[in-house]
């Protein structure tokens, strides 16, 4: 549906616990996000994703619910969730939640009062592995049997072959929507329904993007079943049901393009939007970049939307993974996510050109391996960082909100200036992207009529021709206001907004 609030929006992610300590205790929280929403305003943010807010048992920070209908402790309370709502919406902001149906903690009283909510076998039955290591089968002491696990031991499987697991969801949906909530971000949205009769998955070939390839199975059984999409289609209807339509973005963490686009379903029935992880297993490298893109534009069927991500809790901060902390790269990129077709969904920090955070051996906090902690550092607010003793050790607080918002020249003022250039060029946030010709390690593309956006991310200066126009944004800022009368030159590791005349 064209007019959907959320094509025009730039999405932004809040890990809770990391963004902002209402209460001082050094965990982050409900107040203290609400206590921020001005800056998120200030910003020109149009929707917040919250990763998890539900009591959990935290092995994997808030991604084991054991209350889908509460709120943590630690973050706050059912109260504090309204008033979020409320103060967000008076700023113009929608709240996105995380809605985790996958499994649940092993501790929700579903997995004793409900068993047969989950997913069991007498024996090992397959080789299926968890994505956090090892078999992806538990032996429960308590029954003799094997329940399924894709993630932790601490996480089991439900089984979406039951009625109930899919009713139980429907009235987990049903109530945050009804409190005012705009949607949801859906962890694991591609792996919901497993192989009805438990087969092997199959091993990676060549053929697999190279990420799958490392991990040596293709989870054609464990995950990715065309089932899932039925589950994906009943949610769409229960979500159009409301005005306006709740959003549904969901995780489906599928490398091949083509593959992933199909959780869109025919484009408006099944995800409103999806996380585009192929580019962020891209480097940032021109042709890379511009050949994920391409794909995208040529497998999204039509209306659908694609959401750009650079950074997330799982996959760590654009500035280290893309850019090794070289913040003039880190520009580039911001400039690229803000000006592609699509909705751009900044993870806090990104704003700030923050990179990934050191956390010593002994305070790491993560199941996974590698930890992902370094990424979930929390948000630098001063040069002091503005936490008391927090939960994770702070990251480099040079780059703090504080001194960048005085600072015209910051990335967080491009980041501004590039959200606010949206909102006055409808080009850039709805026109079609149509590739223009650069030489080797530039990537430039025409947003609609009226826009040219052109990257240099190689190590030449590089010339692009023919555009006229005045740059309205450059990651170099001197270069804001100059006209371009044909050839426009850049330098390595410069991207401009050019306003076609
Ligand atoms: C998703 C989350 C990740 C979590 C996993 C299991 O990938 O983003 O943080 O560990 O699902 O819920
Ligand atoms: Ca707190």
């Amino acid at each position: 549906m064209t007019g959907s609030w959320w094509r025009e929006a730039v999405l932004y992610q809040v890990y809770p616990r990391s963004f902002a300590d209402g209460n001082g205790d050094g965990i982050g929280d409900l107040r203290g996000l609400i206590d921020r929403l001005e800056y998120l305003e200030w910003l020109g943010i149009d929707g917040i994703w919250l990763n998890p807010i539900h009591p959990s048992p935290d092995v994997d920070w808030g991604y084991d619910v054991s209350d889908y209908l509460s709120v943590h402790p630690d973050l706050g309370a059912l109260e504090d969730v309204d008033r979020l709502v409320h103060e967000a919406a008076e700023r113009g902001i929608r709240v996105l939640l995380d809605l985790v149906p996958n499994h649940t903690s092993i501790r929700h009283p579903w997995f004793r009062e409900h068993p047969e909510y989950y997913v069991w076998a007498d024996r090992v039955p397959n080789n299926w592995r968890a994505v956090f290591g090892g078999p992806a089968w538990e032996l429960d002491s308590a029954s003799g049997r094997y329940y399924l696990h894709n993630f932790a031991p601490e996480q089991p499987d439900l089984d979406w072959w039951s009625p109930e697991v899919r009713s139980e969801f429907d009235r987990i949906l049903r109530f945050w929507f009804d409190r005012g909530v705009a949607g949801f971000r859906i962890d694991v949205a591609h792996a919901l329904v497993k192989d009805r009769e438990l087969r092997d998955d199959l091993p990676a070939t060549e053929e697999d993007h190279p990420h799958t390839r490392a991990e040596g199975i293709r989870r054609v059984n464990s995950m990715n079943r065309p089932e899932t999409h039925e589950i994906l289609r009943e949610w769409r209807v229960l979500a159009d049901a409301y005005a306006p339509p709740r959003v549904l973005l969901g995780e489906a963490y599928v490398l091949d393009v083509p593959a992933w686009a199909r959780y869109y379903g025919t484009g408006s029935d099944e995800l409103d939007l999806a996380f585009n992880f192929a580019l962020v297993h891209s480097q940032l490298e021109a042709e890379q970049l511009r050949a994920v893109v391409a794909e995208t534009e040529a497998s999204l069927p039509e209306g659908a939307w694609t959401c750009w991500i650079g950074s997330n809790h799982d996959a760590g901060r654009l500035a280290t993974r893309w850019c090794a902390g070289d913040e003039t790269l880190a520009r580039c990129a911001l400039l690229m996510l803000l000006t592609l077709r699509g909705t751009p969904c900044l993870y806090h920090g990104d704003e700030l050109g923050l990179t990934d955070g050191e956390v010593p051996p002994e305070r790491v906090l993560d199941v996974a391996e590698p930890s992902r902690d370094p990424c979930r550092t929390p948000m630098p607010w001063t040069r002091d960082g503005g936490w008391t003793e927090p939960w994770l050790p702070l990251a480099d607080t040079t780059h703090n909100v504080e001194d960048q918002r005085s600072d015209g020249d910051s990335t967080l003022s491009l980041v501004r200036d590039l959200i606010a250039a949206r909102r006055r060029l409808p080009d850039l946030s709805h026109g079609a992207y149509e590739e223009v010709p650069t030489p080797p390690g530039a990537w430039a593309w025409r947003r609609g009529g009226g826009v040219v956006v052109a990257l240099n991310l190689g190590e030449r200066r590089v010339e692009i021709e023919p555009v006229i126009g005045t740059i309205m944004l450059s990651t170099d800022r001197n270069r804001d206001g100059e006209p371009v009368a044909g050839r426009l030159s850049l330098d390595p590791a410069q991207g401009v907004v050019v306003e076609c005349s």
